[in-house]
């Protein structure tokens, strides 16, 4: 019924359907009328061309018509059994979504073992296991390359999954979240809020802790607009808030690039990075192995 959106064009295309079908046979007993007895001779359809081409009134040869019928009933049998008839669903009740479903179910009970027996291991051990570690590349190659990159290092915009800086923190239930439910950066834009000279001053404040700000004046201004704006995410000492993903902005890592034209746009126009949750197209086992995968890779170095 899915097809239709209403029952009047569902019957529709059944009758139309079963009136061709009746018009197929009619057709093929009127054309197998009419044989004449053997020794009979031949008729013709009294046209002539070119003096003597005519054209013979015979009867469709037998092995023609027995192909018609066949083809008649394999129709007839296709339509009882599979959808086709209106929004009949056929006999067998086949749809391609049952298809689907039944080879998504048989694929999981051959591999879903392969997987799940990696769920019951602690995954600090499972992210130095060299087996899991094959198997978690091969996901984040199929899964996560395009907006992480190969060496899960990143872009501007995509956060390094590889070193110790964590948006939404690095220990192993955090990350098994971030690609469970995603995680979405909201960081408001200020173009709005604050004047141009205050989001310069802002910029300088921030600047000032990679030791790089240009006016130390504009930096202690900046400073009391952090406090009065920006301390509720950053934090007073503007070293993040992992519960809303604000970053730390004094590790002189970014996510939106570190200059001080990178830094205006982004308190000017803000940003809202997206990761998409995986929860409904990867089962559990495989986020799992995800996740050690990561942690493993952030913690290759022994956690300095
Ligand atoms: C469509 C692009 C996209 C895909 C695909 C994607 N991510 Fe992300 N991911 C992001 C973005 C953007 C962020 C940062 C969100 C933000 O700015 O708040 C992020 C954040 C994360 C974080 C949190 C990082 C931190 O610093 O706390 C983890 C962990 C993560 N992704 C892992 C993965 C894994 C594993 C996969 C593959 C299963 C994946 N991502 C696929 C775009 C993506
Ligand atoms: C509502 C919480 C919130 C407030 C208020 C806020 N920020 Fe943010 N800020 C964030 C979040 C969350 C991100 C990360 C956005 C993302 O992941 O896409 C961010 C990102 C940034 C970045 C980019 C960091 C990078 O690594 O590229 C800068 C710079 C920044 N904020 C500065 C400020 C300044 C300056 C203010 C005050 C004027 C401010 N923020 C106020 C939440 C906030």
């Amino acid at each position: 019924m899915a097809d239709f959106f209403n029952s009047f064009w569902g019957v529709a295309v059944a009758t139309v359907t079963i009136a061709s079908i009746a018009g197929l046979i009619c057709f093929a007993i009127v054309q197998s009328r009419g044989r004449r007895p053997p020794g009979a001779g031949t008729e013709t359809m009294g046209h002539t061309w070119d003096g003597d081409l005519e054209e013979y009134n015979n009867p469709l040869p037998r092995w023609w018509l027995n192909l018609y019928y066949l083809s008649l009933a394999f129709g007839i049998g296709y339509l009882l059994l599979y959808p086709g008839l209106g929004a009949y669903q056929g006999y067998k009740h086949w749809s391609q979504n049952g298809q689907y479903e039944e080879e998504v179910k048989k694929a999981r009970d051959t591999y879903g073992p392969l997987y799940d027996r990696f769920l019951h291991q602690d995954m600090k051990a499972l992210a130095k296991d060299p087996e899991a570690h094959k198997i978690g590349a091969r996901l984040f190659a199929t899964y996560c390359t395009v907006c992480h990159g190969s060496d899960a290092r990143g872009a501007r915009g995509f956060p390094n999954l590889t070193d110790h800086d964590w948006l939404y923190g690095g220990e192993p239930e955090q990350i098994k979240e971030s690609i469970t439910n995603g995680r979405q950066g909201g960081m408001p834009p200020w173009g709005e809020v604050l004047k141009k000279e205050e989001i310069a001053e802002a910029a300088q404040y921030v600047l000032s802790f990679s030791g790089r700000q240009t006016d130390a004046g504009m930096a202690s201004r900046g400073k009391e607009i952090f406090a009065k704006n920006c301390a509720v995410c950053h934090g007073q000492d503007a070293k993040g808030n992992p519960q809303i993903g604000a970053p730390n902005l004094t590790d002189d890592i970014w996510l939106y690039g570190g200059s001080k034209e990178r830094i205006i746009e982004s308190i000017t126009f803000g940003r809202s990075g997206q990761m998409p949750a995986h929860k409904n197209f990867l089962d559990e086992a495989k986020i799992y192995l995800l996740a050690a995968y990561i942690y493993g890779l952030s913690n290759a170095d022994g956690g300095k």
